[in-house]
């Protein structure tokens, strides 16, 4: 490659363009090894959006989890602004996540049908960073280690979370903490189950969202915890309504009835008590 003789001259306001081995860009970013990750596995030409939109998603769902964990970390050490900004950060990477399904949301089934035969047994099901965004969500469950028994790393990273509290879980310890009467039951649940929604967890949540000038710091928590709900809600959806078009009601490819399967999937709510409460506001 030929560079203009003064690009880089002392003084001159164009970028540096002498670099000893790789740039520090590429040391920072490795975009030579994200941008060689894409290998698909038919000829359709259709195939790399359907595969780099899924890599695109893993790391959403990357920074989602860095985010809750953040937010856990923080409320367990009471400092809300810290986890107040981590869970508004994570409402906008939510939004850039849902945002990504735009190409492949009008997929038809003739176009899907042209690679997913190459998919064989492969689906998100089997996306171990959405099952740990799902474990923070309280979704935990020990069965969906099963898939991973073959991967140590992948493994040995989803049983620890498993095993540790939720973000949720460090809300009401949180809540606990600022006088609010969190049931013991509720405060030393097994947390390898998945989380139970509680009436008087639905009551603390009323009594919050009742008293505004007395509870401010929490009503602003639970809204941001509220825009999250919504937001894994919307991502649980558009998917739903992405994989009825592809492929109608025909079975997944990790097994499973499909449409039927995942339209289970997308009724839970995320945080539940904070949805029923808004009843007895
Ligand atoms: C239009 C394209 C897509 C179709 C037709 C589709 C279809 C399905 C189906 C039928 C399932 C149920 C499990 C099975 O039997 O396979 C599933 C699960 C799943 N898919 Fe997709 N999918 C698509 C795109 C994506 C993308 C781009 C992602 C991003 C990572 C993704 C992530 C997931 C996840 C995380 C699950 C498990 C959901 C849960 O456990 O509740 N899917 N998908």
């Amino acid at each position: 490659m030929s560079t203009s003789p003064d690009a880089s001259a002392p003084g001159s306001d164009s970028p540096n363009l002498d670099y000893e081995g790789t740039t520090p860009y590429e040391d920072y970013v490795q975009a030579d090894v994200l941008t060689h990750l894409q290998h698909p596995l038919s000829d359709d030409p259709g195939e790399m959006v359907f595969l780099v939109t899924t890599q695109v998603m893993e790391l959403w769902f990357t920074v989602i989890v860095h985010e809750w964990e953040t937010a856990s970390r923080a409320l367990r050490e009471d400092r809300v602004t810290v986890a107040m900004d981590a869970l508004e950060r994570s409402a906008r990477e939510l939004e850039a996540l849902n945002a990504s399904w735009k190409p492949l949301a009008r997929l038809t089934p003739a176009q899907f049908n042209s690679f997913r035969g190459a998919l064989g047994e492969g689906s998100g099901f089997q996306s171990a960073m959405y099952r740990r965004l799902e474990f923070l969500l309280g979704e935990k469950s020990a069965s969906m280690l099963v898939p991973h028994r073959g991967a140590p790393r992948v493994y040995a990273e989803l049983e620890k979370a498993l095993h540790e509290p939720s973000l949720y879980d460090e809300v009401l310890r949180f809540l606990a903490r600022r006088g609010l009467p969190v049931p013991a039951g509720v405060l030393g649940r097994d947390l390898s189950q998945k989380y139970e929604p509680s009436q008087a967890v639905e009551d603390i949540w009323a009594r919050i969202y009742a008293d505004p000038d007395q509870h401010g710091e929490l009503v602003r928590l639970g809204e941001a915890l509220t825009d999250v709900g919504e937001l894994v809600w919307r991502w649980r959806n558009d998917h739903l309504v992405a994989t009825r078009r592809a492929m109608g009601s025909k079975t997944g490819t990790a097994g499973s009835a499909g449409v039927a399967w995942l339209e289970k999937r997308a009724r839970k709510n995320v945080f539940p008590e904070l949805w029923t409460a808004r009843s007895h506001v």
